[in-house]
């Protein structure tokens, strides 16, 4: 049976309190924090840095941290984010110079490398440098915003990817990350996808821990 992982983006979070949030939803059962990096560069909007995931390793968090880059350049964030205490560190092709130089860094670091797919982006960045990839994340809506609406042409990619993942023998994670809720993350999860990022659908209801138990109750049937 496949080993689902619940990653809450804390993009959703009251950052005026993310410690408290962080450790309310892990306590609720997630498994992975999910960090998205916007820079109103790469996307438009602004968001939060290697110092606040650092401030959450201090803080206690012992849970992975899974960091999703949306900046331009790429490269040097990422060091930065290695020595904060990321465990895992994302980052979308177009926006490095050289895609393989990036997740070797990460590598180096000795976290876990990803790439991440916006909806117009092609598999195809995957094609040399698989070896090297530890999660494939897809984007299910444009990046740059939570609660928007999960683009159903996510749906025809992750049966893409998890071809590509099942033909290679490796252990990758697929990852899906936009507007996934209770009520669709089967169907996500049918089209291939293990591991799956919530922020609106998770921090917009007053009970972390049903929302979580319910996803589950979804994955399970
Ligand atoms: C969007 C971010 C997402 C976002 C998901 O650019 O990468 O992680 O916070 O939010 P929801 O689950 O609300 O769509
Ligand atoms: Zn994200």
């Amino acid at each position: 049976m496949t080993d689902f992982v619940i990653a809450p983006s804390i993009l959703s979070a009251d950052f005026a309190r993310l410690g408290e949030e962080v450790d309310n939803v892990i306590a609720a059962g997630a498994d992975w924090v999910h960090f998205d990096v916007m820079d109103n560069h790469y996307v438009p909007n602004l968001t939060i840095g290697p110092m606040v995931c650092k401030a959450l390793r201090n803080y206690g968090v012992t849970a992975p941290i899974d960091v999703h880059l949306m900046v331009s350049p790429v490269d040097r964030l990422i060091g930065d984010f290695i020595e904060a205490g990321a465990s895992l560190i994302t980052f979308h092709p177009e926006a490095s110079d050289h895609v393989d130089r990036s997740l070797q860094l990460i590598k180096d670091g000795g976290c876990k490398a990803g790439l991440v797919f916006n909806p117009a982006t092609p598999l195809h960045y995957l094609d040399y440098v698989l070896e090297k990839i530890d999660v494939i994340l897809i984007m299910s809506v444009n990046p740059g915003f939570g609660g928007q609406s999960f683009l159903p042409s996510a749906l025809e990619k992750l049966k893409e990817a998890r071809k590509l993942i099942d033909q290679s023998g490796r252990d990758i994670r697929l990852e899906v990350d936009g507007g996934v809720k209770i009520d669709n993350i089967r169907e996500i999860a049918e089209a291939g996808a293990d591991s799956f990022v919530a922020g609106s659908a998770i921090f917009n209801t007053d009970d972390y821990q049903a929302t979580i138990s319910a996803m589950r109750a979804e994955l399970a049937q």
